[in-house]
């Protein structure tokens, strides 16, 4: 058995729901996210992936499969646990975050759950993903909380309003699409340019009237990066670990050579200059909401 780092999620199918490569928080810049979670959703393995319009994850009844919702069920969370060990060929899950919150499982229960999976050695890390402040709270009362992760870019400005929280509880944050989903890159296209399984053709800052006003402000931002001599990636992930030093952006990508063009991100230091121009570009995030529907609302 290896013992190399990996974090999994839960709820999930009843095989596991895995990332070989995990993002611990304060120790690691950049994750790989599984080939085509970007592009579109995960139809045929429910992975726990949030590309369900929908809202979490769920696999069909009529495909014959067990429908898994946000099943946080202390069963449930054994057995994906069990699972993951066994597909990553890992002894220890570094980092084991709960998808999504689970309306039928108190937040109590769930960490009570994963308290006895790390005191078991299954475990080493409890996180939570898109959790708000009093879940969070109620949760890191029975386990502590390693990490918090939710959408964070130059784009999705909402998870600011966590920070106090994680500051007085010391939880790291962990920010999913960092890259406004490529959007920041400078590489969108107009939605219908996308196929009908592609998460881009229906999210709304891609539609007409939103898209427009997201192009302006990224063909700013890249005129930016290019006086700074950066690519606009750069840029995005820059700004956010300006943020503060608890947060974590974890970038998707499927090519070694963007993996290390945003990992060169680290190295970049913006002036108070720059985030005062990046703050005039898009003062409080981009034009229309993140999801299409099933926007997660947090307690
Ligand atoms: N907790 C949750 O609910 C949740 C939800 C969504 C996402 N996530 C996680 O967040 C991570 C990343 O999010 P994401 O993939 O949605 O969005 P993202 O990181 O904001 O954007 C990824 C997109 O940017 C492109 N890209 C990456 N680096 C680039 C570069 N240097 N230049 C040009 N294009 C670049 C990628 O294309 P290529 O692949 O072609 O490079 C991909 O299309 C993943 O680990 C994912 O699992 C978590």
């Amino acid at each position: 058995m290896r013992t190399a780092s990996a974090s999994a999620i839960f709820p999930s199918s009843g095989t596991g729901s895995i990332h070989r490569t995990s993002h611990p928080p304060r120790t690691s810049r950049v994750t790989l996210s599984a080939p085509g979670r970007t592009r579109g959703r995960s139809a045929s393995r429910c992975t726990g992936s949030p590309w369900t319009r929908a809202g979490p994850c769920s696999s069909s009844r009529a495909s014959g499969r067990r429908d898994y919702g946000t099943d946080s069920r202390p069963a449930h969370i054994r057995e994906v646990v069990d699972n993951s060990l066994r597909h990553l060929g890992v002894e220890i899950i570094d980092l084991l975050y709960q998808h999504r919150v689970d309306p039928n499982v108190p937040i109590e229960d769930v960490a009570g759950t994963v308290r006895d999976l790390i005191a078991a050695g299954k475990v080493k890390h409890f996180g939570l993903s898109e959790a708000g402040p009093n879940t969070l709270r109620r949760a890191h009362a029975v386990q502590p909380v390693t990490a918090l992760q939710t959408e964070f870019s130059l784009f999705e400005r909402e998870a600011e309003a966590l920070f106090p929280t994680l500051d007085e509880l010391d939880v790291g944050f962990v920010a999913y699409s960092p890259l406004g989903r490529g959007f920041l890159t400078g590489a969108a296209k107009p939605a219908r340019e996308y196929g009908p399984g592609d998460i881009r053709s229906s999210d709304p800052r891609w539609q007409p009237g939103n898209f427009e006003k997201n192009l302006a402000a990224t063909g700013q931002l890249r005129a930016l990066a290019a006086e700074k001599g950066v690519t606009a990636a750069q840029l995005a992930l820059a700004w956010l670990l300006a943020q503060g030093p608890r947060i974590v952006p974890i970038p998707g990508s499927r090519s070694p050579v963007r993996v290390e063009e945003n990992v060169g991100a680290a190295d970049l230091s913006l002036t108070a200059e720059d985030l005062a121009r990046i703050k005039d570009i898009l003062p409080t995030g981009g034009f229309g909401a993140r999801y299409a529907s099933g926007v997660p609302t947090w307690d």
